[in-house]
């Protein structure tokens, strides 16, 4: 590929971006929507994860402190209240199809049950 550099993967360097207020990128704003309501956080915990065991939910949660001076403590009540609010794996939609890949680790935010495909008509 070239001379490409290699690319500064520390947990500091992503700090300092998600610190930067003036940045176009949506992933600061991504990461507040974790502390304020989804706690979404890909880890990497258990041994079969070929990545850094560094990536844990302690790391992660940590920065909605700093970044953000929400406390860690918070969190669960911030997801209880955004379960509560959309109905969690029971959304009173109607009219939605939840497309899913069952590959996907996204699949756990959306509404599965055991199809790639749910059909809420009304
Ligand atoms: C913040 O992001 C803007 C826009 O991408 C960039 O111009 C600026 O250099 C960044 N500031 C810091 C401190 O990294
Ligand atoms: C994903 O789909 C494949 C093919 O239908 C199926 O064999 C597998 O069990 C599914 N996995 C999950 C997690 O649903």
């Amino acid at each position: 590929l070239g001379n490409v550099p290699c690319l500064d993967a520390s947990h500091e360097k992503l700090v300092l971006e998600l610190s930067n207020t003036t940045a176009t990128s949506s992933y600061r704003l991504w990461f507040y929507q974790t502390c304020t309501e989804f706690g979404f956080y890909q880890t990497c915990e258990d041994t079969s994860c070929p990545f850094s065991r560094m990536l844990t939910i302690q790391s992660q949660t940590e920065l909605c402190s700093r970044l953000f001076d929400i406390p860690q403590d918070r969190l669960p009540v911030h997801i209880d209240f955004t379960n509560q609010y959309y109905g969690g794996n029971q959304p009173q939609t109607q009219r939605v199809l939840y497309v899913n890949g069952n590959k996907s680790r996204w699949i756990l935010l959306s509404l599965y049950q055991g199809t790639v495909m749910v059909i809420r008509w009304n």
